[in-house]
């Protein structure tokens, strides 16, 4: 049974994993003009960087909307699986996201929140559709860390930091860090959209 000692365990260790590239960091949540990367992928979700807003110990929830808040209302739904397609049950998921004017929240944890995957593997956030942050295309920022590595041995890549986009945005083909390996499907049809992303975890 995980109980709170184990989930601070784990957001340390997402802390000391993002804390080792600190020089790449810093640069990545503006990255007009620079290169595209393409790295080939082997099916499972490429890692990208952290950017400069992430902050420990967000609150556990699973909807970031909240009174007052202005944007497009957005539901993020997915699993997490193994290489072998088979579901990563009560990982965590640690999403953060600008606000739909482009701001993060620094000094508090709006459209910050973490949550656990369900015996499936399943996941659902529900939030707002994110603004664009100068320099950058619309993305959302997301560290997974899967059940049992809790050690200090376990290797480090087994968490993921990445970021998800938007089909269709403009701002795609200019950012350097964009990966369509990281592209959500969307259904605007409805009365809010409808987002799907699945992340496949490298376990070795
Ligand atoms: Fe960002």
């Amino acid at each position: 049974m995980r109980t709170e000692p184990i989930l601070v365990s784990r957001r340390n260790m997402l802390f000391a994993a993002a804390a080792v590239p600190a020089a790449g960091l810093l640069s990545s949540c503006n990255t007009a003009g620079a290169a595209r990367r393409r790295p080939e992928h082997d099916g499972t979700t490429p890692h990208q960087t952290e950017g400069p807003f992430y902050r420990l110990f967000s609150t556990a929830r699973d909807t970031l909307r909240e009174p007052g808040l202005q944007g497009t209302e957005l539901d993020v739904t997915g699993r997490v699986l193994d290489k072998r397609g088979r579901p990563l049950a009560n990982t965590l998921l640690d999403f953060w996201h600008c606000d739909a004017a482009g701001v993060y929240d620094v000094r508090g944890y709006k459209l910050r929140g973490h949550q656990f995957t369900d015996a499936e593997g399943r996941f659902k956030l529900a939030t707002i559709e994110p603004g664009v942050y100068p320099g950058r295309t619309r993305h959302i920022h997301v560290k997974v860390q899967p059940a049992g590595d809790d050690t200090p041995s376990t290797p480090r890549q087994l968490n993921l930091t990445t970021q998800l986009y938007f089909p269709g945005d403009p701002g795609n083909a200019k950012d350097g860090l964009f990966d369509d390996a990281l592209l959500m499907a969307i259904d605007r049809d409805g009365a809010r959209l409808q987002a799907r992303f699945d992340f496949v975890l490298d376990l070795g």
